[in-house]
Order: structure tokens, then sequence, then C-alpha cells
């Protein structure tokens, strides 16, 4: 690799190297370790309280690691400099917004700030269905709404990467379609996309690699196929007969005999694999759910 590459591809990726950080005598995130390769979307997977928002902010210099370091556009998190924070996004909860401003005087802020003409806060908008609310005041919008903003403003800048913290928590299936396909689109131009999720879906939807991430620890890593095809044990045959019973059998040569009995009586009502997925994953990892009610509504 010539220095010119290696130069890119550093500048290019976020690097955590065995972050640790706590608050008080809660140990937050322990020894987390991972690469994200330029132009990816890597989501981190977890549940409420595992670390994700403060990984974000070591990783965007909010927060100082107390072990290890994070490495920003080849730069280390705690000296980034103006020129590196004008070329990253970051949407997290209550993050750059002004309340008594309008939606589009939010965005016009940072259309100055950047140095972008205020010419594309309409495509934005529009793009990320907050047109119409342009004129209405940050303060008086509703939590979905103003996750949109957040993400709007995240975007202002065409930054190279980005930040999102749980982007579409708590948004409706339609407005969730609408973010990834923004998110696709931004992919698609080259950005690199770090987001944080406790929805399997969205993680398995849309990312190149995740990482699941629990009480601070990075459990697994991979793509979202890898790490379902690993732990391929969890897959099971599950079986309903017709006498109402249903049997749980090991998707293997190991069940072949029985099934055949079942079908030689005919008692089968209805057969189906049970394929692992990231959610199956991290309970057999950690007997948590990623969520409380995990379901496929919001993609
Ligand atoms: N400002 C803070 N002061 C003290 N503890 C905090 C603070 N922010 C987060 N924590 C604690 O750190 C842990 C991880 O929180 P957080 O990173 O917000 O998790 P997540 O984003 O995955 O829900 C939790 O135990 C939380 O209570
Ligand atoms: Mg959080």
């Amino acid at each position: 690799m010539n220095r010119e590459t290696q130069k890119s591809k550093s500048e290019s990726t976020v690097i955590a190297r065995e972050l640790s950080f706590r608050f008080g005598t809660n140990q937050v995130l322990n020894h987390v370790s991972f690469e994200i390769s330029a132009g990816e979307i890597f989501g981190l997977l977890g549940p409420s309280g595992a670390g994700k928002t403060t990984l974000i902010k070591l990783l965007t210099g909010q927060l100082k690691p107390d072990e290890g370091c994070a490495m920003l556009l080849g730069r280390d998190t705690g000296k980034l400099q103006a020129a590196e924070h004008n070329r990253i996004g970051i949407m997290m909860d209550n993050f750059g917004l002004y309340d008594r401003l309008s939606v589009y005087d939010n965005l016009s802020f940072y259309a100055d700030i950047y140095h972008v003409s205020r010419s594309r806060i309409a495509d934005i908008l529009k793009n990320i269905g907050l047109y119409e609310a342009r004129n209405t005041a940050a303060a008086k919008l509703s939590k979905g709404m103003k996750n949109r903003l957040s993400l709007a403003r995240a975007l202002m800048n065409d930054a190279g990467i980005l930040f999102l913290d749980e982007p579409t928590s708590g948004l409706d299936p339609v407005t969730t379609r609408e973010i990834h396909s923004v998110l696709e689109a931004q992919r698609k131009r080259g950005a690199t996309i770090f987001l944080t999720t406790h929805n399997m879906y969205e993680a398995e939807a849309l990312c190149d690699h995740v990482a699941l991430l629990s009480r601070g620890r990075i459990l697994e890593y991979g793509t979202p196929e890898d790490v379902r095809r690993k732990y391929n044990h969890l897959n099971r045959l599950m079986l309903t007969l017709k006498n109402g019973r249903t049997v749980s059998l090991e998707n293997s040569s190991a069940s072949a005999l029985q099934i055949k009995e079942y079908l030689e009586q005919e008692a089968i009502e209805t057969i189906h694999s049970t394929e692992p997925t990231l959610e199956t994953v991290f309970i057999e990892l950690t007997g948590e759910k990623l969520e409380a009610c995990a379901d496929r509504t919001g993609i």
C-alpha cells in the first residue's frame, strides 16, 4: 500500500482501540475495539443502557476515554480541529437544535456556519418530510419530527462521516422507511455512517457490519449474515401437529427418524425452520432482549 492510499484510508475511517470509559464507578465501556471502512454503514446494536450514546460521544470528541483511543479522519478524537468537525455530522438527542428557532431557521443557522447555500435547505426538508413544518418552532415539533430535524441538521454539511444515534427511534413505519432511503442515498454518495439502534431489523436491513454491544462490551462483530450464520446451531425445526402440540427439533439429520414417523402418521400440520436473527443471537449471548417488544414495526 503506498502512502497516498494509506492516508486516504486512515482519513476516511473511524477507529476505536480498547476504549474504556466510566461514569463514577459505573464502567460504561470496557475495552471496545473496531474499525469502520469508508463508505459503509456500521450498526451498533444494543439495548438501552448498553453504552451506545456514550460511545458516540467518545468517537466525536465530546468525552475523553479513560483508556484506549478513538481516531477519526486520522486524528485522535481528543484533538479534533475545526476542519474535522466540519466533515462530520452528528445526530443525537437535543444536539445542536435551538428550540425557539423555526425548522428553517435552525438549518439556515448551520448553512451559514458551514458556508453552504441556503438553497439546499428546501431540498433536505422535502427529502426528510419536514418541508410543510418549515415555519414551526423546534420546541413545537413532535419527537419524530424533532428527530428528523436533527437528522436534517446532520446532513447540512455533506459530511463524510455521519454519527446517528437511534435515527428512527419512536418513528412510525412510513417515516422509518423514508429515513432508511435517506441513509441509503447518503451511502451512495460515499458517506460513512455510524448508527446506533436497538432494532435488529433495522440493523439487518441497512448495515454492512454490526457490533452487538451489551453492558459496555462488544460481544459479536461481523456482517449481519455472518453473525447469524455463526449461530446456526440456534436453527431449529418447529412442527405443529394436528393434535395441537408443537414440537421443536434440532435442524439436522438427527431429527430425520422422528420427522419420518410423524410424516408416516400424517400427524404434521405445519413445519418450519427458525433461522437465527440478530435478536435470537443477542438473547443467546446475554439472556436479554434488544428491546422490550421486538417486532417488525418500523421496517
Ligand atoms: N451523564 C451521565 N452521567 C452518569 N451516568 C451516565 C451518563 N450518561 C449515561 N450514563 C450511564 O451510562 C450507561 C450507558 O448509557 P448510554 O451510553 O446512554 O447507553 P445507551 O445509549 O446504549 O442507552 C448507563 O448506565 C447510563 O445510566
Ligand atoms: Mg442512547
